[in-house]
């Protein structure tokens, strides 16, 4: 069987040999047919990119039929249960598992570049009480390609480790001090004495005592829930991040653009849309009028569905186990048993069963999150937190990869063509 495509174009009778190549055809090659010699070649229309693929990576792999997540093969179950979220954050970047020594040396590096410039802390005590922890993280991530101008000399590879290195260690920092922001209190500084996810727990809740000491039980599930979040393949904000990356601009300016991306409801801030959704519905009794609502298209029922997963999301599974953990520590939320409640009827009813919408890992995240004491609007904050990594590896990817080109789609134009312009002293006389 040989890989190709052998295309007719009854325009004109022509038959064109399409070599197909790890599952796809080539766009150029569809370009190569044309009606007649003064007319462009074939385009591909694909709003949202459902069937095109924008690069080869070896990153992530998902398999969304079997409910398969892999970070440079590693099975996602297996790094969520024995890993530590700087070990698999060493893994998407470094496309292997560190040894004893590199670890160390990782692990040192980023906890000795949790500190911000003192400017970062005065920019970000300018925003308002109430503003949205994400917008404060996505200014202040751009905000840092301003102290780190050689960030721009991305084709130096020490120069882009130094900047990957700072990203992951600052972003705790920036997340934790957007919290404060809004809850009006004292930004606390990293203490290098605590392991990652215990110095940004700290740098959250810590007040009068001398040392905020967190619950190892919580350390844990927050270090997992980081882990469950650290890549994704070319989800929106990683293809935010690619594609504001391809114009070889610093990857704080890419990585913000990620974080723009993550904000919206049907992204990360999904996770932020499930608690609010969950707290309005309110009851179980109330759970069927709100399926009928969905069903009717009033709304989605956020925290469902998935462009690749049509299956469970396997990160839902491990967080709804995860949830046991965390809830042994705070007490149950109750929110649970309407969340539980509302997943037993969806997957029982046609019209999600139909459209294979299955619990995504946004639906039982925001639970753990609440349990924690975050407020809704810091949820999508702790998931691009998670991300960093995977955004910085996708980057590095970029950088790297001699296929690549700046980003600059076609389009269908369906406007007017050709008009006069009459000037406005006549449109108006
Ligand atoms: C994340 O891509 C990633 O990998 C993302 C992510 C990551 O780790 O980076 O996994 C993180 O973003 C998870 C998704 C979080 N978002 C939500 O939970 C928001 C609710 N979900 C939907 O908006 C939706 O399912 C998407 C955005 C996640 C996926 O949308 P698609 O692939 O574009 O699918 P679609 O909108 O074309 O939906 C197909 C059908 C439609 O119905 P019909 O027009 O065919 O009648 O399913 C319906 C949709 O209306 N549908 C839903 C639904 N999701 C899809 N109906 C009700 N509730 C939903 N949640």
């Amino acid at each position: 069987m040989t890989e190709s495509l052998t295309v007719r174009d009854n325009r004109t009778g022509q038959e064109y040999d399409v070599p197909i190549s790890e599952g796809a055809i080539k766009a150029k090659d569809i370009g190569a047919i044309k009606a007649d010699d003064d007319s462009p070649g074939l385009a591909i229309y694909d709003p949202g990119f459902v069937n095109t693929a924008s690069c080869r990576s070896a990153v992530t792999f998902i398999d969304g039929e079997k409910g398969i997540l892999e970070y440079r093969g590693y099975p996602i179950e297996q790094l969520a249960e024995s890993s530590t979220f700087l070990e698999v954050a060493y893994l998407l970047i470094n496309g292997a598992l560190p040894s004893k020594a590199e670890y160390e040396q990782w692990v040192h590096d980023i906890t000795y570049h949790t500190f911000v410039h003192e400017n970062v802390k005065s920019f970000m005590e300018g925003f308002r009480y109430d503003a949205h922890p994400m917008g404060m993280l996505m200014a202040s991530v751009g905000a840092l390609s301003t102290f780190y101008p050689e960030a721009g000399v991305i084709g130096d590879a020490d120069n882009r480790m130094i900047q990957i290195i700072r990203m992951i260690a600052k972003m705790p920092t920036l997340g934790a001090w957007s919290f404060r922001n809004a809850q009006g209190k004292p930004f606390v500084y990293p203490d290098n004495e605590l392991s990652y996810t215990a110095n940004f727990l700290s740098m959250l809740f810590k007040m009068s005592e001398s040392r905020y000491e967190a619950d190892e039980r919580l350390v844990k599930a927050l270090d997992t829930l980081f882990i469950l979040h650290a890549d994704h393949e070319q989800n929106c904000s990683a293809n935010a991040v690619r594609s504001v990356g391809s114009s070889q601009v610093d990857p704080y300016s890419a990585v913000a653009a990620g974080i723009g991306a993550l904000y919206g409801p049907l992204h990360g801030g999904a996770n932020e849309a499930v608690l609010r959704m969950l707290r309005r519905i309110g009851s179980k009794s109330e759970i069927p009028a709100f399926i009928e609502g969905v069903k009717n298209g009033n709304e989605k029922l956020m925290g469902f569905g998935h462009r690749v997963y049509k299956n469970y999301d396997p990160r839902a599974k491990i967080i709804k186990k995860a949830c046991d953990d965390v809830f042994d520590v705070t007490g149950v939320n109750p929110l649970l048993e309407i969340a539980q409640e509302l997943e037993k009827i969806a997957l029982e009813d046609d019209y999600f069963v139909s459209r294979k919408l299955y619990p995504n890992v946004d639906f039982y995240s925001g639970l753990i999150y609440e349990a924690f004491q975050f407020p809704p609007e810091m949820f999508t904050v702790l998931f691009a937190i998670g991300r960093t990594p995977g955004w910085l590896a996708q980057w590095l990817e970029l950088t790297q990869d001699k296929e690549q080109k700046i980003a600059r789609p076609k389009q269908i134009y369906t406007g007017d063509r050709g008009l006069d312009f009459t000037p406005r002293d006549q449109r108006w006389a």
